[in-house]
């Protein structure tokens, strides 16, 4: 009876052995799909993570673009309004524009000045007939209508010195539209004359605007001169 007994707990003993051998395996093959779960669970906070990093990236990205593009940090739309005769201001527009983000509006004469039309050494020359007639720099324009005008805060407008003032083609630009609520920053290249008077005569003859001093740049004024001076307007 006794050894009937001993075998009979045997085999429960190593029934019950198996048994646990069994679950131990179940663990552990459960243990596979829940590490990929673990896996995907930490994938998607890392993916988020890598998402939120992006975007941050991006926000820097996007908050550089604005600094160096200032269009945002100028509180609204900018715009640059220039007529260049022999390419010298329109350079320091394109620079002004690579700076501010803005949008660029040239100032176009119907009759285009040629070289001998610009010859103030030739005293019959056009440019010296209109400066001697006041009522000659009246010049006509391929259009003086800026597509959206409204939707722009800050309008620089840049033009050459000629005879220490603003060249007259700019004249009927800025008489044919309403500066009212924009802040308006003349820029000029030159020779040597520096800006003088040419804004303020500009000022008077707009009306309206909030103008500001504005500055002279001498011919290939680089990029950072620009910038520069761009960024020290605090706008
Ligand atoms: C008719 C005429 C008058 C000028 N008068 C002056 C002047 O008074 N002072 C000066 O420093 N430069 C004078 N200049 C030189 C121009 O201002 C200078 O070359 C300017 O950068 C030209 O700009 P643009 O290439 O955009 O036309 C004159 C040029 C012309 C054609």
């Amino acid at each position: 009876m006794r050894k009937v007994i001993t075998i009979l707990l045997s085999i429960l003993l190593v029934s019950s052995l198996a048994a646990c051998g069994d679950n131990q395996q179940a663990g552990g093959a459960a243990s596979e799909p829940s590490s990929e779960l673990a896996d995907e669970t930490l994938s998607e906070p890392e993916a988020a993570l890598q998402t939120s990093e992006t975007l941050s990236d991006s926000l820097a990205e996007n908050e550089n673009n604005t600094n160096d593009a200032g269009v945002e940090s100028m509180g609204g739309k900018t715009l640059i309004v220039y007529y260049s005769a022999t390419g010298n201001t329109e350079e320091v527009a394109n620079h002004i524009a690579s700076v501010t983000g803005g949008d660029l509006f040239e100032i176009v004469p119907a009759e285009i000045y040629s070289d001998a039309d610009l010859d103030w050494t030739d005293k019959d020359s056009r440019v010296s007939r209109e400066h001697d007639n006041e009522d000659e720099r009246n010049i006509p324009l391929v259009s003086d209508t800026v597509d959206n005008w409204n939707e722009y805060d800050t309008v620089f407008i840049g033009f050459p010195i000629w005879w220490r003032a603003a060249a007259w083609p700019v004249d009927g630009f800025v008489k044919a539209n309403d500066f009212s609520g924009k802040t308006v920053i003349p820029f000029c290249t030159s020779s040597n004359s520096d800006l003088g008077e040419s804004g303020t005569l500009l000022e008077e003859m707009a009306g309206t605007g909030e103008w500001l001093e504005g500055e002279r740049f001498r011919s290939g004024a680089s990029e950072e001169t620009v910038r520069s001076w761009v960024e020290g307007l605090g706008l």
